[in-house]
């Protein structure tokens, strides 16, 4: 095995200062690579600063200070140099298959012959990416959650072509790394498919919003009647898409669609904001207006009585089943844990082990009510033999 003392992060934007943050955390020498100076001295005094605030609350650890950290820190804007004793490279560059290429081409012509590359890609093809790299046995995934201190779970992801090995490393190396909130959990994605296992259960979910946006414009209901219809978690539901950005939603549903199924593809609602640029928080409008601030939301406007949380539920225990089907992973109980690391939500799973059958209903009515197909029940679910895939 590697003893893994170098670490390269290219593309030090949000993703890769968190990755960078707690790999310094974890007591490795880390190398930020961008494009521009000023960008890597924007992540290394945003990382800075992060370490500091956690010096302050003395939860640094290991007897280390912010100084005797950040002395582990290097910048540069040159691949070549910064690889020259890497044993692990993380990429978080754009998400454009063209330049994850050329990165990792550039990562294989000049790293040592040991170094893992990892790509923290959330959508596209690790096998397709490492490829480039003339290496594909040394590639993998890494997919952190963002922010990655905080956001306990990293998907660990097997290319076509990953080593064994090299899946190892990656895993020992994601558990190295610390969480600010609790106990890091690593799951391992035994097949390169689309959204790996977190992202994916969710993905159809946005079907039935799909249907739910455009009803409610049909209707003349308002998003705040809409918003009043689900209990809510963090935020109501237009508020959260908004939050997200139309932009990010909109190519989400393009990608599932040309990837999974063409029922993926995005509402008209969705496409009406996405056409006319309004993006949501980050142009001051979407569904909502953002120019004085987060919307709030409205009690009073009524409800519009279309959004029904049942179907939702039944959507991802369904995907679930087919994560399983496809053997992206072995266990119902790891996509249950998964859930909540990811995305601190409870999973499909647990509470549905006597309740296939119900939920085969469920999903027959909601694929007659938005006329999509690919939200009928998949074949492990009808079988119940899911329940069994511990
Ligand atoms: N934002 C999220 O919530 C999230 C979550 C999981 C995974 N991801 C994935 O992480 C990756 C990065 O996302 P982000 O949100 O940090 O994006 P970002 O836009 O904040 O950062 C990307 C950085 O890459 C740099 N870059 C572009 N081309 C480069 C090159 N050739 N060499 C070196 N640096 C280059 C950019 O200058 C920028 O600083 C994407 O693949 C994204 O899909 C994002």
């Amino acid at each position: 095995m590697v003893d893994i003392k170098n670490v390269v992060i290219i593309g030090a934007g949000q993703m890769g200062n968190g990755a960078g943050q707690v790999a310094l955390m974890a007591g490795y020498n880390v190398t930020m690579v961008d494009i521009k100076d000023e960008f890597v001295d924007k992540a290394v005094s945003k990382i800075d600063e992060g370490i500091k605030k956690l010096e302050a609350k003395g939860k640094l650890g290991g007897g280390e200070t912010a100084a005797s950290v950040m002395a582990r820190c290097k910048k540069s804007t040159d691949i070549a140099s910064a690889m020259k004793d890497a044993d692990i490279m993380i990429e978080a560059v754009v998400e454009k298959m063209d330049v994850k290429k050329e990165v990792f081409k550039a990562c294989g012509e000049n790293a040592p012959p040991h170094c893992i590359l990892a790509s923290n890609t959330s959508t596209m093809s690790i096998t397709e990416i490492g490829k480039a790299s003339g290496r594909p046995d040394k590639c993998i995934g890494i997919h952190f959650f963002n922010p990655v201190p905080l956001m306990r779970l990293i998907e660990v992801i097997h290319s076509d072509d990953s080593s064994d090995e090299s899946i190892k490393i990656g895993l020992e190396f994601s558990q190295s790394l610390p969480c600010l909130r609790g106990k890091r959990y690593i799951a391992e994605v035994l097949k390169d498919r689309p959204g790996f296992i977190c992202n994916r259960i969710t993905a159809p979910v946005g079907i039935y919003s799909g249907y739910v946006y455009d009803k409610c414009a049909e209707e003349g209901k308002t998003w705040e009647q809409l918003d009043n219809d689900s209990a809510g978690g963090a935020m109501p539901m237009t508020v959260l898409i908004d939050y997200v950005g139309i932009d990010t939603v909109y190519h989400g549903a393009n990608y599932y669609a040309k990837m999974l199924s063409p029922d993926f593809a995005p509402s008209k609602t969705i496409t009406n904001f996405y056409e006319s640029g309004n993006l949501g928080a980050k142009t001051g409008s979407g569904f909502h207006d953002w120019s004085k601030g987060r919307p709030q939301q409205n009690k009073k406007a009524g409800k519009a009585r279309i959004y029904k949380l049942k179907y939702p539920l039944a959507i991802m225990l369904n995907e679930a089943c087919r994560v399983l089907e496809e053997g992206i992973t072995t266990s119902w109980e790891i996509i249950d844990n998964v859930l909540m690391a990811g995305m601190n939500m409870p999973g499909p799973m647990r509470p549905n082990l006597n309740n296939s059958a119900k939920q085969c209903e469920v999903l027959n009515e909601v694929a007659d009510l938005t006329g999509k197909d690919y939200l009928r029940p998949c074949e492990l679910l009808k079988s119940e033999k899911w329940v069994d895939m511990k």
